[in-house]
């Protein structure tokens, strides 16, 4: 299990002494630099050892229940090996994991390893920092591709020209176009009125927002889509699995245990299927967002969540002076979540967001979505949530380019998100 590090504000995280492959050296005042804290998520690393990421399965995240089976680790209590490609071999060997998961995988890193120029060296640099496929060359800015990878400037244009070509980007014909829309597929929210209004349930290959006060509902809808997501297609899921960024600490496993029981699905192996990872502040969330890219094709995510898109920010931002920085670092995390749903057309990507009261507004409703303009322009689909009666929660969907502004009413019961 990843080993969780506090990082403070200034970028520096405090601990003990750590060995940092990076500079060759310990570090001995106890403090760490933050582009160096790949290093020490998952302890002090040995030479070749292959570090990938921190998130968990959400079950290891629940480890205060009492379980039936205790068989979630390993038996003897011992440390996953990690092969030569850092996979998991324990993951490899168990059924659960679809062989032609793996196969896809392979032939996107074979797309790669066929640009022009890519030999072992590009190719490892390229993978190792989460380049595995054409979508993800093509479509990143370069100036990311040469911090991230390490690779020339020269290297990168003409691997990204190479890629863009393979795709055949460009202009294209809207026929084209509607035979890519055609891939978007839709997870239901448990709650017929509100698949409804958004069109048979949330689509992939957006960013979906959901925003309102605080206990409207944002975070049990992110619970009951993380086991959704998970169901068959005829029943309205994608069979595939979710990865959550919590960025407030509101993850709970028992909530996803009850919506599983109740829709009889077998709740261990809904815990296993969704991927944790626990923001501790705006820096850590970005990391997790980018180290997130390397998991979609390996583990079959299908759903990203990150509950609350904002939270940190507002925060960690205080005062007029830091807002251009703030904005100007939202946007570049939002692009990084748009580039994911871009690249993926069968992978929906929901935010949540807090709303803040615009104290200018007299008529009508004071309430806006946290983050401004770069939060709304964004989001492709966004959806207003407000409290009803008792249980009872109203959606409404406020900016979506193909769907008529509507209203849905559900509840959050026992049972996860239900008709209103
Ligand atoms: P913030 O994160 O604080 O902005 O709120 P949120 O919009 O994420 O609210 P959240 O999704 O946490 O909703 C909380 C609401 O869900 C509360 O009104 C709870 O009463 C309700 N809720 C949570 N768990 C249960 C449950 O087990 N049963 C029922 N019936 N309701 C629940
Ligand atoms: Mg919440």
């Amino acid at each position: 299990m990843a080993k969780v590090v506090e990082m403070n504000n200034d970028g520096f995280v405090e601990g003990e002494e750590y060995y940092c492959p990076e500079c060759k050296r310990n570090h001995t005042k106890g403090k760490i630099y933050k582009d160096h804290l790949k290093y020490i998520l998952n302890g002090v690393p040995s030479e070749d050892e292959q570090i990938t990421a921190e998130f968990e399965d959400a079950n290891e995240e629940y480890d205060t229940l009492e379980l039936e089976d205790e068989s979630y680790g390993n038996d003897d209590g011992s440390e996953d090996d990690i092969n030569e490609d850092g996979i998991d071999e324990q993951e490899i060997n168990d059924e659960d994991i679809d062989e032609s998961i793996i196969d896809d995988r392979d032939s996107c890193i074979n797309d790669v390893k066929s640009l022009p120029g890519v030999g072992e060296a590009t190719l490892t640099k390229l993978i190792k920092s989460g380049f595995n496929s054409l979508e993800a060359i093509a479509y990143t800015p370069p100036s990311i591709i040469i911090n991230e990878s390490g690779l020339g400037e020269k290297t990168t244009a003409k691997l990204i020209k190479a890629s863009m070509e393979k795709l055949k980007i460009g202009f294209k014909s809207a026929e084209d176009v509607w035979e890519h829309r055609k891939n978007i597929a839709r997870i239901t929210t448990g709650s017929p009125e509100l698949d409804e209004i958004l069109g048979g349930g949330v689509e992939t290959g957006s960013i979906i927002e959901f925003f309102g006060e605080f206990r409207t509902g944002k975070t049990q809808i992110m619970h009951q889509l993380c086991v959704n997501v998970q169901l068959p297609k005829e029943l309205g899921g994608l069979e595939g699995n979710a990865l959550y960024i919590d960025t407030e600490g509101t993850f709970r496993p028992e909530r996803i245990i009850q919506m599983a029981e109740s829709l009889d699905l077998d709740a261990k192996k809904v815990l296993k299927n969704i991927i944790f990872g626990r923001a501790y502040n705006s820096d850590h969330q970005i990391i997790l967002v980018k180290e997130a890219a390397n998991l979609i094709k390996e583990r079959n995510i299908k759903l990203i969540i990150v509950d609350s898109l904002i939270g940190h920010f507002r925060s960690e931002y205080i005062g007029r002076g830091t807002l251009a920085n703030r904005q100007q670092t939202i946007n570049q995390h939002i692009h990084d979540l748009l580039r994911l749903a871009d690249i993926h057309s069968d992978l929906a990507v929901i935010v949540t967001n807090q709303v803040q009261a615009k104290p200018d507004v007299f008529y009508g409703n004071p309430l806006q979505a946290a983050g401004g303009n770069v939060v709304a322009h964004g989001s492709t689909i966004r959806i207003y949530l407000r409290k009803g009666k008792g249980v009872q929660r109203v959606a409404k969907i406020v900016d979506a380019p193909n769907l008529p502004e509507g209203e849905a009413v559900f509840s959050i019961t026992e049972e996860g998100i239900k008709e209103g």
